[in-house]
């Protein structure tokens, strides 16, 4: 057999752009699907048959019994809430056998202390805060950059363990009391709870990298699942209002545990319009009738959180920069239907900042608070489009729509999905 290269799969704006929604639809024609960076900071929403699923950490192919759901050695692991989806799914008659979910020995455990600190950073931040989803993502990633973090394979190792965690307490409980003002905690209790997680989650952890490389090389085709969105990427997002890990396709191969020349294919999903949940900037945001009417008409409630999604129009600065970074091959565009009924409808092609123009987002902070949108408008349309099995079945103007947004940004659509639903989606091209 020969190998094959695995297909990409990235947000290009903030997040929530529907990955979870492609990846699911994708992964039919999948035998691997691997998560490569983040933690429960996402939540990936999969309507099947009229039923809602929310995934936040085992990959969008979980549906599809028997494909494999690879949590990769780039990710930040809850193993408690990692727990609590395993038996959810399972009672739902999913994941019956072990072998369809494999999770990195290297992956890094998110541990109580992360989540302590996360929370009570942001508080102490207060009007400045970054608005996390307090899941202890940053604490993590700064555990394992710092090189002070514990990984899975460690869980097996007793004696590594508890060493680590001693270490590793001496300097979180320094901090968490006397910089925040947050109760210490104890190693007894962690390694108690570890000793749990140990037994729950031996059947899944393994060296993930080296069984995706051994798939591709069997012929086997690989869907890597990006979570989060190019701009909450920690180098090429809007610092310092992004997240601790990359979102660029990039570093699927390092987050995967594959040589870069193995992913032949990326795909990028984007709104048709723009959300984002927490602090940091977002040039077309709408915070009037016509954003609420978005949030409501798009339910733009975050899938982990709760939290209202900040609601806009289309960026595309945002999302041609997205493509030339990941290099990505062919868009998914989402959510076509929710503009049903905005009339006229604005795409951003351009940023004046002091007076000047640029079709390039800002690198800084401060270029960012200065960033005007340049609109286009382009009529709208009433017609619902929901139950459309083609791009013929749709109204002119969500058409030329599609049409100048494709043009805008300069990728070709190879995804249109116009509902929640699986089968509410038009193919037009190969995704593999
Ligand atoms: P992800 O984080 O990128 O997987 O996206 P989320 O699941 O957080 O948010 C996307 C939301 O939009 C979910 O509630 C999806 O069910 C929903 N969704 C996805 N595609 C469409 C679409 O084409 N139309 C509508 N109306 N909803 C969609
Ligand atoms: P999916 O995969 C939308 C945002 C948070 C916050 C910032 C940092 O569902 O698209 P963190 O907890 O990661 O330290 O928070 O990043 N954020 C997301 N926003 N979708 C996500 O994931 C997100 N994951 C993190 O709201 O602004
Ligand atoms: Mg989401």
């Amino acid at each position: 057999m020969s190998s094959m290269r695995a297909t990409a799969v990235i947000g290009t704006q903030w997040g929530d752009e529907g990955k979870g929604k492609i990846v699911d639809l994708l992964a039919a024609d999948a035998d691997m699907i691997v998560r490569f960076h983040g933690g429960n900071n996402a939540g990936h929403t999969l309507v099947v048959g009229g039923e809602k699923t929310i995934l936040n950490l085992v990959p969008a192919g979980v549906l599809h019994p028997g494909k494999v759901c690879v949590m990769g050695p780039g990710m930040v692991v809850d193993p408690e809430v990692l727990i609590r989806e395993i038996d959810a799914l399972q009672a739902r008659g999913l994941l019956r056998d072990p072998a369809w979910l494999r999770v990195s020995e290297q992956a890094h455990v998110i541990l109580p202390y992360h989540k302590a600190i996360d929370k009570a950073r942001e508080r102490m931040r207060e009007a400045g805060a970054i608005g996390t989803t307090g899941r202890g993502i940053g604490p993590a990633y700064e555990d394992k950059m710092a090189r002070t973090g514990i990984r899975f394979g460690e869980l097996f190792d007793d004696a590594g363990f508890r060493d680590a965690l001693a270490r590793s307490l001496v300097e979180k409980n320094e901090y968490l009391q006397a910089l925040l003002g947050e109760a210490p905690f104890a190693a007894e209790d962690i390694w108690a709870l570890a000793q749990t997680w140990r037994e729950k989650l031996a059947p899944y952890v393994t060296d993930a990298g080296a069984e995706v490389r051994a798939a591709l090389a069997a012929g086997k085709r690989v869907l890597l699942e990006g979570a989060q969105g190019m701009f909450l990427d920690v180098d090429h997002g809007t610092y310092p209002y992004v997240t601790s890990s990359n979102c660029v396709s990039g570093s699927a191969s390092a987050g995967a545990g594959i040589p870069p020349q193995a992913i032949g294919h990326v795909i990028g999903i984007a709104k048709t319009y723009t959300t984002r949940v927490g602090g940091g900037p977002f040039p077309t945001e709408l915070d009037d009738a016509l954003g609420a009417r978005l949030r409501a008409d798009g339910d733009e409630y975050g899938a982990t959180t709760g939290r209202p999604r900040r609601c806009g129009w289309f960026d595309a600065v945002v999302v041609r920069q997205a493509i030339a970074l990941s290099g990505v091959d062919g868009l998914a565009l989402t959510k076509l239907d929710v503009l049903t009924g905005m009339d006229p409808i604005r795409v951003c092609t351009a940023y004046e900042i002091d007076g000047k123009r640029q079709t390039k987002p800002p690198a800084t902070q401060h270029g960012w608070a200065r960033a005007k949108p340049v609109y286009e408008e382009l009529p709208g349309w009433t017609e619902a489009l929901g139950s459309a099995k083609s791009l013929d079945d749709l109204p002119v103007n969500a058409r030329r729509y599609l049409d100048f947004l494709v043009k805008s940004v300069g990728a070709p659509m190879v995804i249109l999905s116009i509902g929640a639903g699986r089968e509410q989606t038009i193919r037009l091209g190969d995704v593999f």
